[in-house]
C-alpha cells in the first residue's frame, strides 16, 4: 500500500468506526508508561503475541499494537500481564485499539495498598475485589493488616483462643472514636487458613504478593484478652486501662520480660510463615506504651539479665529477637519507623508513617524504606469533597489531615533526601485504616480514585507527569469506572 493511500484508509476507517482521534492523542492509561509513540489509526485486531527479551526487567515489557496484530516483549510472566493490563486500558468500547509502540517500566518496585481488618472485617469477597482494582493499576503488593488491639483475624492452630475470643468485639463502641452504629457485639470475624490460601492464590495469578502483619509488642489488646497472663498488668487493671485509655492504648503492650510471650509470637510466626510464600514479613512495633515495663518485675529482670538501659531498650531488643528469629526462616522483617529507636538490626525494612524523617533516617543507615507518611497516604484521612458523607474518626478532622487526590499525587517519596539514598526506597503504599469504615461503599470511596494517584507515583515516579494530565487521563480510563 502506498503512503498516500494508507493515510487515506486511516482516515476513512476512523470515520467508519466514529472517530476524530490524532496521533498527538494521549491515551487513558493510568499509571501512564514510560514512553509511547502514537501512529495514528486504529487496529481492531485480537491478536496478540508474547515475545521473550530477557534484556528486559521482571515488571517491564514493550507493546507494540498494529492492524494486523499485538506484540508484546517481555522477560517474565509480570511483564507480559502488565502489558495485557495496557492493553484492556487502550481497548475502546467498541474494541478497537490506537497503533502505537509502548516500552514500560515501573519506578519502584513495592506499590502497595495497606487493609486494616482488625477494626473492620471486610472478607474475602471485598478482599478479592480490591486485588482485582489493585492489578488494573500495577499494583503489586498487599499489605494485610490482619492483627490489632480491635480483633485477631488469623486462623493460628496451636492457639485457638485468637479466634475464638479474640476475633469478637465484646462491645460495639470499644473506644469512643469507633463509630460501629447498629452493629452489637461484632463478630466472630477472621479468616481460616483455607480462606488465606486461597486470597494467596487469587493475589499471586495478579501478581500481587502478600505480606502480613503481626503486631509486635503494641496494639496487642486482644491478645491479652485471649490470655490475660501476656500482660505486666493484672486483668482488673487492664480492663481500668482500657476503659481510660487515652491515644496511646496503655493496655496494649505485652510483657516483654515474659519468655512465654516470647514463645507465643514466634509459634504464631511461625505459622504465619507457613501460609505466606513471600519473603517479607511485618511486625507492627508502632506506638507501643511503655510505662507497664517500667514496673513489671520480669521485665525489670530482663532488662537487668540483657543489660537493657531502659524500657525504649526493651523494645529494641525484642525487635532484633524476631528480625533474627525471621532471618533464621530465611524471612526478613518490615516494621514501622518506631523500631528505628536504640538501633535496628541490619536486613530490616523500615516502614515510614509518621512524616519522611523516619525513612530519611533509616535510609542514612542502610536500610530500605518503604515511604508512607500518614499526611500524603492514608486514606482514612477525608477527601475534602462536597460529596463526601463517609464517616470519619474525629482526630482526622484537622486541616492538615484533609487529603484530596491532587496532594496525594503531589507525593514525593525522596522529598528532603540527598540523592545518594534514593535507592533505599524500595516504595510506597496506600494505607486504609478502618476505625470508622464498616462498608465496603465507604471503603471503596475513599480508596478510589485516591490509589490510582498513588499507584501513578509508584509507577512513573514523582515528578513525571502533571496532575492536570493524570486527571484528564483518569476521567477517560475504561478501568476507572467505579460503580
Ligand atoms: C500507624 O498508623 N500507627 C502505623
Ligand atoms: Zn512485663
Amino acid at each position: 500500500m502506498s503512503a498516500a493511500s494508507r493515510i487515506l484508509a486511516v482516515i476513512v476507517s476512523q470515520i467508519v468506526l466514529g472517530f476524530v482521534a490524532s496521533a498527538d492523542d494521549v491515551p487513558a492509561l493510568v499509571p501512564y508508561p514510560s514512553k509511547v509513540r502514537m501512529l495514528g489509526g486504529k487496529s481492531q485486531t485480537q491478536s496478540v503475541k508474547v515475545l521473550k527479551d530477557a534484556s528486559l526487567g521482571s515488571e517491564a515489557y514493550r507493546l507494540s499494537v498494529r492492524d494486523d496484530g499485538v506484540e508484546i516483549w517481555c522477560s517474565s510472566s509480570a511483564g507480559e500481564f502488565y502489558a495485557r493490563k495496557t492493553i484492556a486500558q487502550l481497548r475502546s468500547d467498541n474494541g478497537t485499539l490506537p497503533c502505537l509502540d509502548i516500552e514500560d517500566a515501573p519506578h519502584f518496585s513495592w506499590r502497595g495498598v495497606l487493609l486494616d481488618e482488625s477494626r473492620h472485617f471486610f472478607g474475602k469477597d471485598v478482599v478479592k475485589r480490591i486485588l482485582d482494582r489493585m492489578s488494573d493499576y500495577k499494583l503489586n503488593l498487599f499489605h494485610w493488616h490482619l492483627v490489632d488491639s480491635q480483633g485477631w483475624r488469623i486462623q493460628i492452630d496451636r492457639y485457638p483462643e485468637l479466634t475464638k475470643r479474640g476475633a469478637v468485639r465484646p462491645m460495639p463502641d470499644w473506644e469512643h472514636w469507633i463509630r460501629d452504629d447498629g452493629f452489637g457485639e461484632y463478630g466472630p470475624f477472621f479468616y481460616t487458613k483455607d480462606d488465606i490460601r486461597e486470597i494467596v492464590a487469587y493475589a499471586a495469578a495478579r501478581h500481587i504478593r502478600i505480606v502480613p502483619e503481626i503486631e509486635i509488642p503494641g496494639h496487642s489488646r486482644a491478645v491479652i484478652m485471649c490470655y490475660p497472663q501476656f500482660s505486666c498488668v493484672s486483668m482488673d487493671v487492664f480492663m481500668d486501662m482500657i476503659r481510660t485509655s487515652g491515644k496511646y492504648d496503655q493496655a496494649g503492650a505485652v510483657c516483654l520480660g515474659n519468655d512465654d510471650v516470647i514463645r507465643f509470637f514466634e509459634n504464631v510466626l511461625d505459622e504465619v510463615c507457613e501460609l505466606f510464600p513471600y519473603d517479607t514479613v511485618h511486625i507492627g512495633g508502632d506506638e507501643c506504651p511503655r510505662d507497664n515495663w517500667k514496673n513489671c518485675p520480669k521485665c525489670k529482670a530482663r532488662m537487668k539479665a540483657k543489660e537493657i538501659a531502659d524500657a525504649s531498650g526493651l523494645q529494641s531488643w525484642a525487635t532484633a529477637h524476631f528480625v533474627k528469629y525471621l532471618a533464621d526462616k530465611g524471612r526478613r522483617t518490615v516494621g514501622w519507623d518506631e523500631i528505628l529507636q536504640g538501633g535496628l538490626a541490619p536486613g530490616a525494612i523500615v516502614m515510614s508513617w509518621r512524616g519522611h524523617e523516619g525513612g530519611i533516617a533509616a535510609a542514612q543507615s542502610g536500610h530500605e524504606v518503604v515511604m508512607c507518611p500518614h499526611l500524603y497516604c492514608y486514606l482514612d484521612y477525608p477527601t475534602g469533597e462536597k460529596d463526601d458523607r463517609c464517616a470519619y474518626p474525629q482526630f482526622c478532622f484537622l486541616e492538615k489531615r484533609r487529603l484530596p487526590l491532587e496532594k496525594v499525587y503531589s507525593f514525593n517519596p525522596y522529598e528532603g533526601m540527598p540523592k545518594e539514598h534514593h535507592r533505599y526506597i524500595v516504595g510506597s503504599q496506600s494505607l486504609n485504616w478502618t476505625e470508622s469504615t464498616w462498608s465496603e461503599k465507604d471503603l471503596a470511596y475513599k480508596m478510589w480514585p485516591r490509589t490510582c494517584a498513588n499507584a501513578e507515583v509508584l509507577w512513573s515516579g514523582p515528578g513525571a507527569r502533571t496532575f492536570n494530565d493524570f486527571q484528564s487521563r483518569l476521567k477517560r480510563c475504561n478501568s476507572a469506572r467505579w460503580d
